[in-house]
Formats: structure tokens, C-alpha cells, sequence
């Protein structure tokens, strides 16, 4: 039997895939035709769900136990990739979390590693592989950012709304300048998701307090995201809220922004 065609056997990274927005993503992309590669570090997560991606898509899932903290993270999944002869048409960079309180309360390595995972990381990982992508003329290229990069920082968390501010800003850039050859960008920008982000961050008691109209499921952000990149759509705002909230920031005096955002910061921030 001849091996299916290359453009109908499409091969997607997903990091972050155990859980929350990134298997929403594997779902949503495996749903779309695409293999998958789910990477992160718990593999009974990735087993489970790989297992049901084959079974309820009838793609081939592929599993990745990888740790993106360390500096070298990035080259050895490349290096698996080509191991195991995976070519990538299209990657999810969405795995993340928060470091709670006070910036001097973390360790300077705590800080670095949640810098290495959410910036460096992704960075480099598009640049492992896009040139592939490039070549093929195919690639979708999602960075998962988060609303957070659009509106001003409140305190606590210090690094994480700049992380994903630069992550918007690289998205949109790259968009701009591989857009005409085939690969499409798209920085996904949710708001309150529901996952386990809160709880791994230490946030949850605070968040349950916020009003159930600010949150959205995560497959409903996967899917729109999913639907954006294929679009070419460079930045993706989940949500009428969220929108709402965005062109909000953009036009009333920062002043008032900035108060607003110190004020909603108290509200769910850990101190
Ligand atoms: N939930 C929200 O309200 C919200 C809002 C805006 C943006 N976001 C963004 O959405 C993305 C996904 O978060 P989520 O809400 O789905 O949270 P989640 O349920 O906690 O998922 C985070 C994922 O990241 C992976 N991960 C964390 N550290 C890793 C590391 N060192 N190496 C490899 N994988 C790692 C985790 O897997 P393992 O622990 O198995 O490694 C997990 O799969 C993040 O970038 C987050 O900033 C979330």
C-alpha cells in the first residue's frame, strides 16, 4: 500500500500537551487531520491522551516526555524529532505557568526557568523549525500568549505579562515576515481559562472568587485558536470579554487603566 501524500499527513508539536489548553490544542489539530506530537513532563498524561487521540481521530499520536526548563531543552527535542523521523508542519509553543508573589521572594533560577519555558524556549523552537516549514511552503506556527500581554501588569507575577507581551509582539512580527510563504503565525491570547494553570501557580482560591462570565473553557480557546492560525488571523483575543477588555485598554486614558489593572490585580493575584 502507498504511503499517504505528505499534505494529508500533516505532523503537529503540541508542548504543554497533559493538560488544560495544550490537549484542548492536540484535540483540535488532531480533529483538523494533523498527527500529533504531545510533549511534556508527566507521560501518563501524554499516554492517556494520546491514546485517545488515535481513537477518536484515527491519527497517529506521538509522545514526547521532555522538561523545557533546562537550556538545552530545545535542541534535544529537535533531536528527537529527527531520531525518530518526524518532520513538523505545524507547532503549538503553549506549555506555561505563573511564579507567584513578590519578584525578589523566587530564586533568580526559578525566575530563569520560567523565562527558558515561556520565551527562550518557544523562540527557539520556531527557529528550529521553521526553516523546514519554509522550505515546504506549509507551516502553523501557534504561540499561546494570553490576555495578560495586552492589558497593564498588576503586581505579583512579575515576569509572566512581560513574557507574554514580548511573546504577542514576536508572534505578530514573524507573522509579517513569513506570511507570504506559507506559514502562518498566531499569537492565541485567552483570559480566565479553565485548566490547571491555577493550580500549579498557587491561585486558585483567589481566581474562585472572580465571576463566572470571565472564564472560558479551554477547548472552546483551542479551537479558536486552532481556527486562527489556519485563517492567518496574527493575533487571536478569545471572547467577546476578553475582546471587550482589550479595546478597552487600547482606548481609555492610561490613567485609568493603569488604576483598574492595580486594583483587579489585588482581586486574584497571590501577594
Ligand atoms: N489558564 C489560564 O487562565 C490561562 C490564561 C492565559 C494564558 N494561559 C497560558 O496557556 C498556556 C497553557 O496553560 P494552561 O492554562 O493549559 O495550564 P495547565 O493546565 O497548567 O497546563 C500547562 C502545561 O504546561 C506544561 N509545562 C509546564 N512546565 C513545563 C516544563 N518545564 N516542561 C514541559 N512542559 C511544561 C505542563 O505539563 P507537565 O506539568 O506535565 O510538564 C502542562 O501540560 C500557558 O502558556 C499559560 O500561560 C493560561
Amino acid at each position: 500500500m502507498n504511503p499517504e501524500p505528505r499534505a494529508s499527513r500533516r505532523t503537529v508539536l503540541v508542548t504543554g500537551a497533559s493538560s488544560g489548553i495544550g490537549a484542548a490544542f492536540a484535540e483540535a489539530f488532531a480533529a483538523g487531520g494533523f498527527d500529533v506530537v504531545l510533549l511534556a513532563r508527566r507521560e501518563d498524561r501524554l499516554r492517556a491522551l494520546a491514546a485517545g487521540l488515535e481513537r477518536r481521530h484515527g491519527r497517529r499520536a506521538h509522545v514526547l516526555v521532555a522538561d523545557l526548563s533546562p537550556p538545552d531543552a530545545a535542541a534535544h527535542v529537535c533531536a528527537e524529532l529527527d531520531a525518530r523521523g518526524l518532520t513538523i508542519d505545524a507547532l503549538v509553543n503553549n506549555a506555561g505557568y505563573g511564579v507567584p508573589g513578590a519578584y525578589v521572594d523566587s530564586s533568580w533560577d526559578t525566575h530563569r526557568a520560567m523565562l527558558q519555558v515561556m520565551v527562550v524556549g518557544l523562540a527557539e523552537l520556531t527557529h528550529r523549525l521553521l526553516p523546514g516549514m519554509l522550505e515546504r511552503g506549509y507551516g502553523r506556527v501557534v504561540n499561546v500568549a494570553s490576555l495578560a500581554g495586552l492589558v497593564p501588569a498588576p503586581a505579583g507575577h512579575t515576569l509572566y505579562a512581560a513574557s507574554k507581551a514580548l511573546v504577542i509582539k514576536f508572534s505578530e512580527a514573524l507573522a509579517h515576515e513569513v506570511g507570504a510563504r506559507g506559514v502562518h503565525v498566531t499569537a492565541v491570547c485567552p483570559g480566565f481559562t479553565r485548566s490547571e494553570f491555577h493550580d500549579v501557580t498557587g491561585t486558585r482560591e483567589k481566581v474562585s472568587r472572580l465571576p463566572g462570565w470571565l472564564w472560558m473553557d479551554a477547548d472552546v480557546v483551542a479551537r479558536q485558536g486552532f481556527e486562527a492560525v489556519m485563517a492567518g488571523t496574527p493575533i487571536c483575543i478569545n471572547g467577546r470579554v476578553n475582546r471587550t477588555l482589550a479595546f478597552l485598554v487600547r482606548h481609555l486614558p492610561l490613567g485609568v487603566v493603569t488604576w483598574a489593572g492595580r486594583r483587579l490585580g489585588r482581586s486574584y493575584r497571590k501577594a
